[in-house]
């Protein structure tokens, strides 16, 4: 499998340019993947630079109802013609950030409603043989900082976001076994668990845990611009290196907290770019 970071929050060179948000390019012997869009079209220039033709993507996931994950799904529909769009079903809602004191949208673009290119997600889906999306973690989230300013509206009502809508992919070829989580907003070891625990479901046999872990780890609120408390990354490095996985992070991993699990975690943690491209 080769993947390509498309858009995350920071970029390999001067060549792309970076922005809050996350895009992934995966390609396996059988599919060519577009996880995630951005927040905005900037991840098509990237994948130009990168040699990626997104018109050739068949199968496109938005792992999240959140702007930085599916800014960029018009452009897609603009260039490709082809792909299937799987989206969780509570990911159109209405999603907040309080920041300030202020109620910032920072949900997806209903207007783009109705549209027949989308494929609506309950708890999970098995897509094929290889590839299987799931959401039916059962942590909310709420020990993640992070996730404190975040909130969903339901009816006249503003609530704790409790992530149903976030969706995460498995991704198996041969001995590999990837995980690729959007922000992991309910937790990237609460979701690592999840999988491991559940692989006969997800898996149809073969592998005993996951060997690859790709995503955004939340750990870091674009919203109060702080890091996840120290002692806790510390933890969720620690309950990570258990697991024996490799593992690759950016986004709203944050730079801070990035360093900490790098710490605890040496070579078994690695930091993706914009621009960036590797193959597991
Ligand atoms: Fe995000
Ligand atoms: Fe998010």
């Amino acid at each position: 499998m080769i993947v390509k970071t498309l858009i995350e929050n920071t970029t390999v060179s001067g060549e792309f340019q970076a922005e809050h948000g996350l895009s992934l390019y995966i390609e396996t012997r059988k599919h060519k993947i577009l996880f995630d869009m951005g927040a905005s079209p900037l991840f098509v220039e990237n994948a130009k630079k990168m040699n990626v033709d997104l018109a050739e993507v068949d199968l496109a996931i938005i792992s999240h109802g959140h702007y930085d994950h599916g800014g960029g799904l018009k452009a897609f529909l603009n260039i490709n013609s082809k792909a299937k769009i799987y989206v969780h079903r509570q990911a159109f809602a209405k999603h907040y950030a309080f920041e300030n004191g202020q109620k910032k949208d920072i949900g997806l673009e209903e207007t783009i409603l109705p549209n027949s290119r989308f494929i609506f997600v309950g708890d999970r889906i098995n897509i094929d043989q290889q590839l299987c999306l799931f959401s039916n973690v059962t942590n909310n989230g709420q020990g993640l900082s992070a996730n404190k300013q975040l909130f969903k509206e339901v009816g006249t009502d503003f609530i704790a976001d409790d992530f149903a809508h976030e969706q995460n992919l498995i991704i198996k070829e041969d001995d590999k076994l990837l995980l690729v989580a959007g922000c992991a907003h309910k937790g990237i070891v609460n979701i690592v668990d999840h999988v491991n625990m559940n692989l006969a479901r997800y898996t149809n046999g073969g592998q005993t845990s996951l060997t690859h872990v790709i995503g955004g780890f939340h750990l870091y609120s674009i919203s109060t611009r702080l890091a996840e408390d120290p002692l806790l990354v510390n933890r969720i490095g620690l309950r990570l290196r258990e697991t024996k996985a490799q593992y690759y992070t950016c986004h709203c991993t944050g730079i801070e907290s990035y360093n900490i699990l790098r710490r605890v975690m040496g070579n078994q943690i690695q930091h993706l770019a914009t621009g960036s491209q590797i193959t597991i």
